[in-house]
């Protein structure tokens, strides 16, 4: 069927009410996402006429899901190329505030869909050293924001086999968006205010760190948001690494964690039986290729325990990294989005949970470009060291009370 779309007249502001009776007419009761975004899917030329959200066929068994790129891969990460300086980018923009001493930068007058291949390799390493960069009032359609991931991906995004998807452009486009989910149940449950850190996937976390090649550049850009609430929040895991002492890094340094999937499949060994995470064998400090930092690489909802020790050694362990991780607000950005905004975080140094104190609709579209596998470099350095923070080196040991 031919994409339903108005006249390219009315494309500077779309008639949505035009729009959603034509849909109508070729479907009854298709779930149709917000007004917002029905003007950016207009724009971008989206057909919604085959339903909304996409999802994709659902592999069955756990050994599928394992078996998805498993290949080897080599990831020229963009930001090597880079001018160490990012002086086209920076002087291109209006305005660069960071946010945070140690995390968090927005660009202000500056277009990601206009930036050359120069500039998109410095915006890399932007992130690469400041985890998260935000762009205000962007005029950015899912096409281009796939075609951006596959730049920073060296050519490879996340094409997730069961989360919804912006339909037609052949996968990797996912959704911020609850009521698109296929497992509205449990993210409602996931959600109670009773729930301390949010719970679950909806706490905080790192995207997809199951995969033998997680992604690093994730962009989020969100179309439709509340008024009040609803922020994100990140934190940066080389400047959480950073808060050990020299002992205790000695101790992490070259362990390996047990990482797995948020969603659950058959094991095709036992296909009676109940469903499965997949799990993957990761190291728990990674070193990131760009900045060279050491990088304490756990989160909560997916770090399932750290390999070789025994279970309550391992949950002490993590239970107290976490709390490095989650709780110390100086590493940590918090975000009040407003519509338009794109975020590109480095999902190989971070993780982030959104603030669950909102109501009303929040929906925006996703692609997480792939990296490296995660690997540790014994010679690599901590990032206070890379910098010579002169005050976080010299912190003497903390006293007992
Ligand atoms: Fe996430």
């Amino acid at each position: 069927m031919a994409p339903i779309a108005i006249d390219t007249q009315s494309q500077a502001e779309p008639d949505i009410a035009a729009l959603k009776a034509k849909l109508a007419e070729v479907k009854v009761g298709l779930n149709l996402p917000p007004d917002n975004t029905l003007r950016r899917y207009q724009k971008a030329g989206i057909d919604l006429s085959q339903g909304y959200p996409y999802f994709p066929p659902k592999p069955e068994f756990v050994q599928e899901v394992s078996k998805i790129r498993d290949n080897l891969r080599e990831y020229k990460d963009p930001a090597l190329r880079a001018d160490p300086e990012k002086k086209a980018l920076l002087s291109a923009a209006k305005e660069v505030r960071n946010l945070g001493t140690h995390i968090g930068t927005e660009i202000i007058g500056l277009q990601l869909k206009d930036l050359t291949d120069k500039q998109k390799d410095e915006l890399a390493l932007l992130v690469a050293e400041r985890s998260v960069v935000f762009f205000r009032d962007q005029d950015v359609s899912p096409q281009y924001q796939q075609e951006l991931g596959l730049y920073l991906g060296d050519g490879e995004i996340e094409r997730h086999p069961q989360a919804a998807q912006v339909p037609g452009l052949g996968g990797g486009i996912t959704l911020i968006w609850e009521a698109g989910r296929n497992d509205k149940a449990a993210v409602f449950k996931s959600r109670s205010h009773r729930v301390p850190y949010g719970g679950g996937q909806f706490g905080w976390h790192t995207d997809l760190v199951h995969e033998h090649y997680p992604p690093g550049y994730t962009h989020l850009h969100q179309d439709t948001v509340p008024e009040v609430g609803g922020d994100t929040l990140w934190a940066s895991g080389a400047a959480a690494y950073d808060k050990l002492s020299p002992k205790f890094k000695k101790l992490l340094d070259g362990l390996n964690g047990i990482y797995r999937s948020a969603h659950k499949y058959k094991d095709e060994n036992n296909p009676e039986g109940d469903a499965k995470f997949v799990e993957t064998v990761h190291p728990l400090i990674r070193t990131h290729p760009v900045t060279g930092w050491k990088i304490l690489w756990i989160n909560r909802a997916m770090t399932v325990a750290i390999e070789g020790f025994d279970r309550p050694e391992s949950d002490a362990l993590l239970e107290y990294l976490y709390g490095v991780y989650e709780r110390s607000t100086d590493i940590q950005v918090r975000w009040h989005w407003t519509p338009g905004t794109s975020a590109i975080w480095d999902n190989r140094s971070t993780i982030h949970t959104v603030s669950y104190d909102y109501e009303g609709e929040r929906h925006g579209t996703r692609v997480s470009s792939l990296a490296e596998k995660p690997y540790f470099d014994p010679k690599s350095k901590s990032r206070a060291e890379a910098l010579n923070l002169r005050q976080w080196l010299n912190t003497p040991d903390v006293p007992r009370y």
